[in-house]
């Protein structure tokens, strides 16, 4: 009998077949509606592992559901999703898929920095409205420059550190912040300052959200936070919704406190403030940071390997709760 497991959501064709070859598969490729609350738990309740999103919420409800589940597999570096001390007592192998979406993901941070910056979201809207009536002229959509500005890094981690790189090409002066200073070298190597973070914000010029979210970092950016940055200043969120207090930004960015902010992510997403729709200086898009299709690829192949190790006895790449290890299900 092969293991039985549950992929949550639609994924490339080439990743079920490979999945298939050892597993018993049940997978979402035909509806890829989310499975949430009870029918996630039902199609969980007789499950070896699951190849989840961040998307899927898997707390202990879903555990004690799921007497079986030796292993939950995120297709996504974060993991706010999974309760980690949960899996932990219950032996359940937690991983995720670190590494392979950094470049992918600074990418994404770098385009909302500099469509904010220069208003470029803006600026489409208006051409395709068909406001475009005088030629060139002196004052339109001026917006702030991004070269031998300060950048502002929250989350010196290896999306954070690829964040610095790009500065560099930018002739930038990179302010960081994160929990624990970095390595010297590295400090160097990026030409990266360590600065408290009110500091961080009363200085630059961008301020780039690259950290988890934890229950720490919820809210690390509202009213007051906001009120420390310049008024030219520009924030982005590529992180998780939840880091930024949502409504607090709305108001900032409505009183022109800040000039403008880019977003990939936001509270309570799929849905999100309504208040955001109303404004011109901000860019939005729907959590797509590691969307290209060769890092999607690479995501979901390193999860199926997380998942083939967990299954088969071996301690997964990933393993996010080492205390599960001990105790996992044979
Ligand atoms: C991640 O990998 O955490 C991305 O945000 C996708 O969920």
């Amino acid at each position: 009998m092969k293991p039985r497991i549950l992929v949550t959501r639609a994924t490339f064709p080439e990743v079920i077949e490979r999945l298939r070859e050892r597993f018993d598969v049940e997978d979402n490729q035909k509806d890829d509606t989310p499975w949430r609350g009870e029918e996630l738990r039902r199609r969980l309740e007789d499950k070896d592992g699951v190849l989840s999103t961040g998307s899927d919420r898997i707390d202990a409800a879903v555990l004690d559901g799921a007497p079986r589940l030796k292993a939950v597999c995120n297709v996504a570096v974060g993991y706010n999703n999974i309760d980690l001390a949960a899996c932990g007592e219950r032996g359940v192998l937690a991983t995720n898929t670190p590494e392979v979406l950094d470049d992918t993901t600074a990418d994404t941070a770098w385009a909302l920095l500099m469509a904010a910056a220069r208003r470029i979201t803006e600026a489409e809207r208006w051409l395709r409205a068909g406001n475009w009536k005088e030629g060139w002229t002196y004052d339109r959509l001026l917006g702030q420059d991004v070269h031998h500005a300060t950048l502002g890094i929250i989350g010196m981690g290896r999306i954070g550190q690829a964040m610095a790189r790009r500065a560099q090409g930018f002739s930038m002066r990179v302010l960081y912040h994160n929990r624990r200073r970095a390595p010297k070298a590295v400090e160097k190597k990026l030409g990266a300052r360590y600065a408290s973070l009110d500091k961080l914000l009363r200085e630059s010029d961008f301020v780039s959200l690259n950290l988890p979210y934890s229950p720490q970092a919820h809210h690390l950016i509202g009213a007051r936070e906001l009120a420390l940055m310049k008024p030219t200043a520009v924030i982005v969120n590529a992180a998780r919704g939840g880091i930024i207090d949502d409504a607090a930004l709305v108001q900032a960015l409505k009183e022109r406190r800040v000039f403008a902010a880019g977003l990939d992510v936001f509270e309570g997403e799929p849905r999100f403030n309504p208040g955001f729709l109303e404004l011109d200086n901000v860019a939005l898009i729907p959590h797509i940071g590691s969307a290209t299709r060769a890092t999607r690829m690479k995501m979901n192949l390193l999860a199926v390997k997380n998942l083939t190790s967990a299954l088969s006895g071996r301690r997964p790449p990933n393993l996010l709760n080492p205390e599960a290890w001990p105790k996992r299900k044979p």
